[in-house]
């Protein structure tokens, strides 16, 4: 067994790879408490990555948008069905840019036929990387909407998780500190790459009832669902209790502050033994093996990982057990798969170490694989200005300006010349068309000119060719056959001595002429052919002519009209040559459009970060005041903002430097941001309402 851990049965490798995990199953893994001095440099971080992931106004609108045109678009299509939101979105504890799920409920609905259907009305739309999910427990439809970038799952009949979402929601209102530590362990999890269902670590919902389970037992929050009042639903012919008692309380509401109760997190649960009981928030934060009646099944995650078979047995049930507060059959860790497992438990114990040993809140949370959060990722869109001064902010965005207006210039040359551009290939294509019967009596006329021509030639040439072979015209060899008849068929002259010889010449003569004679006769009838030809051709040439004049007629009339095209060649190449520059002049115009974007959203962050910094209360209060409805949830926000953010922020603006920029937009710029904002295509905007 050399190069393997005696105690663990650990190879060297996977010893690194799971090194706290490892320190900790051979007892060797030392968890410090950190000093009062280190717990308060958390403070700022935490709270900045709390403000980082506040949801702005933006984000908000954009789902509310999305959800509307979702109801018009799809819902509707299924009659008696019914659109719901849930998960984070709709909790409250979700990160920023957080998925969009949605249930649709369809009475006796075929699941699977429905998502296809779904599927299919979301490609038409647009929608990107529509995939169909059947496989997982509950199928979903999952694509990307472009226009908002957000991120969505539909699932059918999820009526459950619904309840679950409201019961998160309830929480989360209950004491900021759930949403708080909720935060930071999503956004802990999601860099440490633990918060992957799909690819076998715990959902991000999991983590959530982590965070709830362990405020119930730190005594932040109550219990929500004891009572004596029960609320029990039946779907598919099984009873849930559903039960929701917000004005659950406890005597003394621990005051920890969220510092104290993210290291309590990690180490409370790095230490588990999660051999004695489960977690289970419907009974106030665990509940005992033996009561809830799930073994720690084997084989273990261990067990999988030391295995050297090539094909390993599937890992038991139950190890890092989570109860589900409604469907109590479900364990959450369901979904976990051994190396998941592992990773987990390694995580726990690196977060509770490097708490204790004095690390940032940074180094805690480093991104284990970069590429995977790219989309994800909440950037500080002032980074690069915080150290600036106001002054050379202020020339920044003078400069930003200047480039906005030579750009604009630029535009306003480039559509002219499309317009200009669009108005020739109009007229040309006009022309044409208006000329169109002329030209198209010219072309067959032509065409049948030149099938006459071949056809004239080739008779002509076989009438040539009989009459250089029979010498004599026909008249002269109907003379001659008439005599020489005469002569074979006239009474026979006694006084004469007969001759075989000069009857059988006069005899072949007689065929020879017969046969001179069919030819000839087929020339002639050639030549009568010819002759005919020959005069239609005339004809028609000369209505060739005729159509040249009338077409000149009619372009000089319509060239009258549009003197644009004097000196020009009109003709179809001519044209397709016109509607290429315009092609490319949109293209330059569409290019320029997105640089001009570029540059209105930088004038726009230059001057929140100027107005921000001369009045920061001033900006703040704006903000919070811009949030209605689901204010409850959100933050004030003092830390980073995010691109979503800026949207917002130019939406409300209203110091747009150049009134003649305001003015200046086309109607195809008005198109465009109609395409930014949805809820101007799919009718007026209503709010996601909570759910009952
Ligand atoms: P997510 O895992 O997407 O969680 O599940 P979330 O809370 O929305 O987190 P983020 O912000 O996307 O990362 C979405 C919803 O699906 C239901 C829950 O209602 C959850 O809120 N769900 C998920 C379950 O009911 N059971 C599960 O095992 C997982
Ligand atoms: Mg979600």
């Amino acid at each position: 067994m050399s190069g393997k851990c005696e105690a663990t049965g650990m190879s060297q490798e996977n010893v690194s790879k799971y090194q706290y995990l490892h320190s900790h199953l051979t007892g060797t893994l030392e968890i410090s408490e950190p000093s009062p001095d280190v717990l308060a440099g958390f403070v700022k971080p935490l709270q900045n990555t709390i403000s980082s992931h506040s949801i702005h106004d933006s984000e908000i609108k954009r789902k509310d948008s999305l959800f509307n045109h979702l109801k018009k678009s799809v819902a509707s299509k299924f009659p008696g069905s019914k659109l719901s939101a849930f998960g984070s979105a709709e909790s409250g504890l979700s990160l920023k840019g957080g998925d969009f799920d949605l249930c649709l409920q369809i009475p006796d609905a075929n699941e699977k036929k429905i998502l296809k259907k779904i599927g299919g009305m979301l490609r038409g739309q647009g929608m990107e990387d529509v995939q169909i999910i059947t496989g997982a427990k509950v199928p979903i439809v999952k694509f990307i909407d472009p226009r908002s970038g957000l991120h969505v799952d539909i699932s059918i009949n999820n009526t459950l998780a619904l309840h679950n979402t409201r019961l998160l929601s309830s929480y989360a209102n209950a004491d900021s500190r759930v949403r708080e530590l909720a935060i930071c362990v999503k956004h802990w999890a999601l860099h440490r790459n633990v918060s992957d269902s799909v690819n076998g670590t715990l959902s991000s919902y999991a983590w959530s009832i982590l965070v709830i389970s362990h405020l119930q037992e730190q005594g932040v929050i109550a219990n929500l669902q004891s009572g004596d009042d029960r609320v029990v639903i039946e779907l598919d012919d099984s009873d849930f209790d559903i039960t929701i008692n917000e004005e659950n309380k406890i005597d003394a509401i621990s005051d920890a502050k969220i510092t104290h109760l993210l290291l309590s997190f990690f180490t409370n649960l790095a230490k588990r033994d999660w051999e004695n009981d489960v977690i289970s928030i419907r009974n106030g934060g665990s509940i005992s093996r033996k009561e809830k009646g799930w073994k720690n099944e084997n084989p273990s995650a261990l067990d999988i990982l030391n295995s050297e078979k090539e094909h390993p047995p599937r890992m038991g049930e139950h190890h890092l057990a989570i109860e589900d507060p409604f469907d109590l059959d479900h364990d959450l860790c369901r979904v976990v798969r051994p190396e998941g497992e592992l990773r987990i438990r390694d995580e726990l114990l690196r977060a509770a170490v490097l708490f204790g040993n004095g690390s940032t809140w940074k180094e805690i949370c480093e991104t284990v694989d970069s590429e995977r959060l790219k989309n994800l990722e909440p950037v500080d869109i002032f980074h690069d200005l915080r150290d600036k001064s106001t002054e050379s902010v202020q020339s920044m965005l003078e400069k930003t300006r200047g480039e906005m207006d030579a750009l604009d210039r630029r535009i306003d040359a480039l559509e002219s010349e499309r317009q200009s551009n669009l108005r020739m290939a109009r007229a040309m294509r006009g022309i044409i068309e208006e000329t169109s019967d002329l030209r198209k009596e010219h072309k067959s006329t032509i065409v049948r000119i030149k099938g006459r021509k071949s056809e004239i030639d080739e008779i002509k040439k076989k009438r040539d060719k009989i009459n250089s072979d029979v010498i004599l015209p026909i008249h002269m060899i109907e003379d001659e056959l008439s005599k020489v008849y005469k002569r074979l068929t006239e009474e026979l002259d006694i006084h004469r001595v007969p001759s075989l010889k000069k009857e059988k010449e006069q005899f072949s003569w007689f065929m020879e002429l017969q046969a001179m004679h069919g030819k000839a006769r087929e020339a002639s009838e050639l030549h009568q052919k010819f002759i005919e030809l020959v005069t239609l051709q005339k004809e028609e040439i000369k209505k060739l002519k005729i159509y040249e004049t009338k077409h000149d007629d009619a372009t000089s009339k319509l060239l009258e009209q549009e003197p644009l095209l004097k000196d020009k060649n009109i003709n179809s190449k001519e044209v397709g040559s016109y509607d290429r520059r315009v092609q490319n002049i949109q293209k330059a115009l569409r290019q320029r459009r997105g640089e001009m974007h570029k540059l209105r959203r930088e004038a726009g962050r230059l001057d929140a970060w100027l107005r921000k910094k001369s009045n920061p209360q001033q900006s703040n209060r704006n903000r919070s005041k811009r949030k209605g409805g689901r204010g409850k949830k959100q933050e004030k926000s003092s830390g980073p903002m995010t691109l979503g953010d800026i949207s917002g922020l130019l939406s409300g603006m209203t110091s747009e430097p150049s009134s003649k920029r305001t003015r200046k937009v086309s109607s195809k710029k008005a198109g465009m941001r109609k395409m930014g904002n949805l809820s101007a295509h799919r009718g007026s905007r209503g709010h996601l309402k909570k759910k009952d």
